[in-house]
């Protein structure tokens, strides 16, 4: 079951991200910046519950698109996380449709992410570089900048994303090199 987030699950969506994203510690951190943070959009908050217990988390929170014309409000999926011996079995997947479908419900017009593109690619997101859109860091690896058009899109939409600060307070933009 998918539902949304209440103030009783920020326990279990902590250990969530902390799991599974093991050696990422700042993604828990993030989660709870971005649920305090002040914003233009409302953050959707989705857990996926198996057995009463919440095994996986998505979250999308307002960013912004530097378009021509304006800025545009928008949003960036991210994190998702879904507990290591859950995964593998849809429940990802259906996070992601459902966290699309509230997006589409609430006339956004692009959500926003980095990611793999084998996974997100059949899920409802296309490479962005090559829609027009540019990405907020040289650090993103191109095939990972990656953006759904939702029905509010317009042709004009385009220009840089912006992460909101939290993601820049957390590290959590791009891969880092620690070799640089
Ligand atoms: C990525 C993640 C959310 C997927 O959740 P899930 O419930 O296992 O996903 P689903 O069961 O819906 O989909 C499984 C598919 O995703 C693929 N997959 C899982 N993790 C992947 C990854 N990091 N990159 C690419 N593909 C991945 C699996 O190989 C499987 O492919 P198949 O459908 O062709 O067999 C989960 O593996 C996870 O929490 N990973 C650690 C945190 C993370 O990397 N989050 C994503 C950050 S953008």
């Amino acid at each position: 079951m998918i539902r949304w987030e209440t103030d009783d699950d920020h326990h279990d969506v902590r250990e969530v991200h902390a799991r599974a994203f093991g050696a990422n510690a700042r993604v828990p951190g993030l989660v709870e910046a971005l649920r305090t943070a002040e914003a233009a959009l409302v953050p959707v908050s989705l857990v996926a519950v198996v057995d009463d217990r919440v095994v996986g988390h998505v979250l999308l929170s307002a960013t912004r698109l530097d378009a021509p014309r304006r800025i545009v409000d928008v949003l960036s999926l991210s994190p998702l996380g879904v507990l290591p011996e859950f995964q593998g079995q849809g429940i990802g997947t259906r996070l992601v449709a459902r966290a699309l479908e509230t997006a589409e419900g609430q006339g956004v017009p692009l959500v926003f992410l980095e990611g793999s593109p084998l996974y997100y690619g059949a899920r409802g997101f296309d490479a962005a570089g090559p829609l027009g859109f540019r990405s907020p860091s040289l650090r993103i690896p191109e095939a990972a900048f990656q953006v759904a058009r939702l029905s509010a899109h317009e042709p004009w939409m385009t220009g840089t994303f912006v992460y909101s600060e939290p993601f820049w307070a957390f590290d959590c933009v791009g891969l880092r090199d620690p070799g640089a």
